[in-house]
């Protein structure tokens, strides 16, 4: 394998709505010249981003207000949330709407009857208002596709997909007297070589994780790389046991990872039984509206009380005509698997979606390790608590894009290139004899998350579960250690430890709260444990003596 260096200033891992926003940011508003280097592991649009149905949140009715957006928020946060970054992002939403729009986002709008035309604005569960912008029900291909158009051909800024980040370089592991983020080595897919990328400062924005679990609204590319190389540079993760499942998932055999949005509710639509009848309304005033950890819990309930394979979403008691134009990606997509959804309730089923923990940032986006910035679903930045509530997401890709932006401009200056780093050793590696191991390994680690760290957990299962992903690290860390790289071999090192950091972060919290429900302790203890769960070597180092 030949080896090879790109040089750049800011190296920005990962290109959904924060990464690509990002890159926008910075060539757009440096003063001087800038060298962005944008990383992908697959095609620049593959992402969470590019699949998001829904929207995103934001107030801009005037019958609304920010602080309603903060309390819903907090709320569905379940006292987890810091208050000055929901208020941070949510002051912000506005301007974010603004500025995707001037790039071009076709936002959906209506016309009212004086002639005058403004921004359609949806419900989802949580929010007290209608406040979810959005474009039709395709709102992330929107975002991603008019990012990506603006990013691809910029002069400053240079596209690598298809490669895909390794590990992160910086001053302790060099032994270098200061420890800051050096770069990173990226494996080079079409090449299957390993490049050496050299950048003043290094943004994570590599997405959630959703492919820990079996079922997952995620696509193939959400394996956790950023938490995991992250946590492999010494920067703490917190809050990693609040994984959101999205309570419905389109459920047919043949339909993998297809999200049903819960805009279908915020229009009427209704959860119904195999025999017909309504149960939301049993679990929770709110009903169908509820926030989403409460409706997948009672799905999920609902599920293992009657041993059925799904429940049913029905929004047939709308106009076709109205379906049709609010929900045209869903309608034509149920109508591949024979599901009109203008006649017949649509069966679905709960699937793991959004990862509420991350590496731990500040309002800057900024890391534990200085000249590391890590925003989108891979930060823990205090917004989304115990639970995230709908469309906050990408609400804060955008805001923490441009908020790490001016952060890199402003210090810019100060921060030299760093010299020669050395190049990817594999000088004691061979090509590996067994790939069956990756492929058994990779399926392992997602049936027994899926089947003991999933919506209601147990001890008693979390600790098998860890017991697993322990012996499992311990086989992959040797194959690491003997066989050339590959793409499959670097998700998996990533997805286990991933796996294994929301297995420690379920088995601290003794209590249950918002998304993480224990059947030990099955009640909220604000006494104790109204904190986040914060990990670093340290404590688990510590945890592990105990
Ligand atoms: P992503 O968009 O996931 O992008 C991550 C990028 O990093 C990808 O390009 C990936 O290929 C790349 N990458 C990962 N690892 C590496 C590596 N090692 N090397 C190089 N590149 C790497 N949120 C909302 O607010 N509203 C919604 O309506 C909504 N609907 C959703 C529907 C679905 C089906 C899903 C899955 C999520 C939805 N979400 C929604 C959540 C939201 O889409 C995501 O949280 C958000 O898009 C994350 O953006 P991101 O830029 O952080 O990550
Ligand atoms: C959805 O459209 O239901 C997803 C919204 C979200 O995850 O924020």
């Amino acid at each position: 394998m030949s080896q090879q260096q790109q040089d750049c200033d800011v190296l920005v891992i990962g290109s959904g709505a924060a990464g690509l926003s990002l890159a926008l940011h910075l060539a757009e508003q440096a003063a001087g010249g800038i060298r962005v280097a944008v990383v992908s592991k697959s095609r620049l649009s593959e992402s969470n981003t590019l699949y998001a149905q829904g929207g995103v949140s934001a107030v801009v009715d005037a019958r609304d207000s920010i602080a309603s957006h903060v309390t819903d928020t907090m709320e569905a946060g379940a006292g987890l949330c810091r208050r000055e970054v929901v208020e941070y992002v949510v002051e912000r939403g506005q301007e974010c709407i603004r500025w995707l729009g001037s790039l071009g986002v076709p936002f959906t709008t209506v016309t009212g009857a004086d002639g005058h035309t403004e921004l359609h604005l949806t419900r989802e569960g949580g929010h007290s208002h209608r406040r979810v912008v959005h474009a039709a029900d395709a709102t992330g291909r929107a975002v991603e596709e008019t990012l990506e158009a603006r990013v691809r051909g910029h002069p400053r800024i240079a596209i690598f997909e298809n490669h895909l980040a390794i590990d992160l370089i910086y001053g302790a592991k060099l032994a270098l007297p200061e420890n800051r983020c050096l770069g990173a080595y990226v494996y080079d897919r079409g090449r299957q070589r390993v490049v050496t990328f050299r950048a003043r400062f290094v943004v994570l924005a590599t997405g959630g994780a959703g492919k820990v679990y079996l079922y997952t609204s995620n696509p193939d590319v959400a394996t956790g790389d950023g938490i995991a190389m992250a946590w492999r540079a010494g920067c703490r993760v917190a809050n990693m046991e609040f994984i959101q499942f999205h309570p419905t998932c389109l459920y047919h055999p043949r339909a993998k990872s297809f999200l049903i949005t819960e805009a279908i509710r915020g229009e009427g639509g209704r959860l119904l039984l195999p025999d017909g009848s309504a149960f939301m309304h049993k679990f929770d005033p709110r009903a169908e509206l509820a926030p989403r950890d409460i409706v997948a819990r009672a799905i999920d309930h609902e599920m293992k009380r009657l041993g059925a394979d799904c429940v049913y979403l029905d929004i047939s008691h709308r106009p076709a005509e109205f379906i049709r134009e609010h929900f045209p990606t869903i309608h034509a997509h149920c109508l591949e698997f024979g599901i009109d959804m203008t006649r017949e309730p649509i069966p679905v089923v709960p699937a793991a979606h959004y990862l509420c923990g991350g590496v731990v940032t500040d309002l800057k986006g900024r890391a534990d390790l200085p000249g590391l910035y890590v925003i989108g679903e891979s930060a823990c930045t205090g917004l989304h608590g115990a639970n995230r509530m709908a469309s906050n997401s990408l609400l804060e890709c955008c805001v923490f894009a441009q908020a790490a932006a001016t952060d890199i401009l402003a210090n810019l200056d100060a921060v030299p290139p760093p010299a020669a780093l050395p190049y990817w050793d594999e000088s004691q590696v061979t090509d590996s004899d067994e790939e069956v191991v990756v492929s058994h390994n990779w399926e392992e680690v997602r049936r027994f998350m899926w089947d003991y760290v999933g919506i209601v957990r147990t001890t008693k299962r979390l600790q098998r579960a860890l017991h697993r992903v322990q012996l499992l690290h311990s086989e992959i860390a040797d194959y690491y250690g003997n066989f050339r790289v590959t793409n499959d071999l670097i998700e998996l090192r990533n997805l286990a430890l991933v796996a294994e950091l929301i297995i420690h972060s379920a088995l601290l919290r003794r209590e249950s709260r918002g998304l993480h429900y224990t059947l030990d302790y099955p009640n909220r203890d604000d006494r104790v444990w109204q904190r986040d769960t914060v990990l670093s070597a340290d404590t688990l180092a510590a945890v592990s003596r105990q």
